[in-house]
């Protein structure tokens, strides 16, 4: 038997229970995976509340990022073995002592990486940098304007603007937010709860902007938008705000800017290997690493929702699934 993180009905972080259930039978081409730790994600908190634009339905395990050791394998299972040390990402499972997953859907954890860097670094970390990359294509002495600074999309690309050599400024609602991403090298830090977020852009970006990266949305858009220098590039990921902004048309004709969506499956395959090799020589040389802002037990899996639900996380949130009853 094993212990998981069950979301019984749709409902608030809350409604998460952790029970004892048989760990899932293993198919051809699948691995067994002891998980050590899994990493909260926004769409987590969205697939409990049945609001998320793809529904499980209930019960289903939570939790979408872990890493942990591979327990066993099928002949179908390629090259891995037992006593991998291997990260992942699926829609549910990953809050579980244990997941079955797809061979091909696992990746092996460079030596060096401990399991909670590994969980919180897939998918923060690899939706900034593509992003950063391949859709607002910044270069060295460019400058980023990044919002939701202080969580988890936000904070890693404060970090991998950073490595790529750009300005960064920083926008995010509270002190402890902008203090980690002046840590991870934000040059202008902006509290928008301070104050009128245009002006303050125009004060410290008085020619513009090269990008925006946006995994908030609502009212920060517009005024991020407005702060592009011609021909800048808009990247809009997620609207943790809950709101999605109706931004005027106007404003991306006359200002001359591109409005960009992101999305893995929208990557040019070239381009996302070549990111892919880059992020993961980072990661390994130890060049750049998740902010870790809480770690919570198993048991408390509903608090580690809840704060990512609340928009209070600073960096990734984690479950830890190391210690065993
Ligand atoms: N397109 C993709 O492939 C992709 C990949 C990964 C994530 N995403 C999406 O990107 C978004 C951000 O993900 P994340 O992991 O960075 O989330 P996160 O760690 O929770 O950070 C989101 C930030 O949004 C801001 N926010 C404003 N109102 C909020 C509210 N009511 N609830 C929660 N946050 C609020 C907060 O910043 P301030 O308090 O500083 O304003 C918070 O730090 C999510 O919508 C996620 O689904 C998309």
């Amino acid at each position: 038997m094993i212990r998981a993180a069950v979301c019984p009905e749709y409902g608030p972080p809350e409604v998460v229970r952790i029970e004892e259930q048989a760990s899932p039978p293993l198919e051809d081409g699948q691995v067994r995976v002891r998980v050590s730790a899994a990493a909260v994600n926004y769409p987590d908190v969205l697939l409990v509340a049945g609001q998320y634009q793809i529904s499980v339905p209930p019960p289903f395990v939570v939790g979408s990022e872990f890493a942990g050791v591979v327990v066993e394998v099928t002949g179908g299972a390629g090259d891995l073995a037992s006593g991998d040390r291997v990260t992942g990402t699926q829609m549910f499972g990953a809050f579980a002592e244990e997941i079955v997953v797809a061979a091909q859907a696992v990746a092996r954890i460079p030596g060096g990486v401990d399991a909670r860097t590994a969980a919180a670094f897939g998918v923060a970390h690899r939706t900034a940098y593509h992003a950063l990359r391949s859709v607002a294509r910044l270069h060295a002495g460019d400058s980023v304007i990044v919002l939701g600074a202080g969580g988890g999309v936000g904070l890693a690309a404060v970090q991998l603007g950073t490595a790529l050599g750009a300005d960064v400024t920083a926008v995010a609602s509270s002190a402890e937010k902008l203090d980690a991403a002046a840590s991870y090298g934000a040059k202008q830090l902006i509290n928008h709860r301070s104050g009128d977020l245009r002006s303050a852009l125009r004060d410290a970006l008085p020619d513009g902007a090269n990008a925006v990266i946006d995994p908030v949305g609502g009212e920060l858009s517009e005024p991020a938008l407005r702060s592009l220098r011609r021909g800048g590039r808009f990247v809009t990921i997620g609207y943790a705000s809950g709101v999605i902004p109706r931004i005027p048309l106007n404003l991306v004709l006359v200002k001359g800017v591109q409005v960009l969506g992101f999305q893995f499956q929208d990557l040019v395959p070239d381009e996302f290997a070549r990111n892919e090799a880059e992020l993961g020589e980072m990661l390994a040389k130890g060049r750049v690493a998740p902010h870790i802002g809480a770690v919570y037990p198993l048991t408390e899996c509903s608090r580690a929702l809840r704060e990512v639900a609340d928009g209070k996380a600073i960096g990734k949130v984690l479950i830890d699934l190391s210690a065993r009853p």
